[in-house]
């Protein structure tokens, strides 16, 4: 099952200059209690910008150069993601989408499950999640924290 993790502010903005726009502890916990010990996947470009190695998971990272290689024992790079979207939309196995814009755009389609952190506040952005329509989900769990709410959703 392909899923995706994104937290977005009320403009659907998720990216400045690389990084996250916000700095939300909280928010690092809910991602950090819904990824590890799974799969998780995501662009050259994210990966890069990551402060330090995700420990007890398996990252996957999307790289259009054949050249890019990770440091990571529990990682592996990967260059078609569109042919392992289609290998592994069905497998038991969840795989959890990391972003950024770029992967989230193309993996949409084939997502069933989102954990999403709707941001409250509004911030300067330049990357964006615009592809996502809050209609073609069912909210299966909410929970309300001081700078965001965290929400689960399963595909209609
Ligand atoms: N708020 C959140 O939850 C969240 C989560 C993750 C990331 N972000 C933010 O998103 C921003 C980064 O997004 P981004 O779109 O610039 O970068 P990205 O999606 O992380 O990475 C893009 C990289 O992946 C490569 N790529 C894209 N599609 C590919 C494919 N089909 N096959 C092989 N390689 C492929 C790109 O190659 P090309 O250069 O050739 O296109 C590029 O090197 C940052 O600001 C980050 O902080 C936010």
């Amino acid at each position: 099952m392909i899923s995706f993790s994104v937290a977005f502010d009320p403009n659907r903005g998720i990216g400045k200059l690389g990084k996250l726009p916000w700095h939300i502890k909280e928010e690092l916990a809910v991602f950090k209690r819904n990824t590890l010990g799974k799969n998780i996947l995501m662009g050259q470009t994210t990966y890069d910008h990551m402060p330090g190695k995700l420990k007890d998971r398996h990252t996957i990272v999307v790289s259009i150069d054949p050249t890019y290689k990770v440091d990571d024992e529990d990682a592996e790079v990967i260059y078609d993601l569109l042919a392992f979207l289609k290998e592994h939309q069905d497998d038991e196995t969840e795989y959890i989408i990391c972003g950024g814009a770029s992967i989230y755009r193309q993996a949409y389609p084939y997502a069933k499950k989102a954990y999403i952190s709707f941001i409250k506040k509004e911030y300067e952005v330049d990357t964006y999640f615009d592809i996502f329509n809050i209609d073609e989900w069912n909210i299966t769990k909410e929970v309300d924290h001081d700078e965001f709410v965290e929400r689960e959703l399963t595909r209609k």
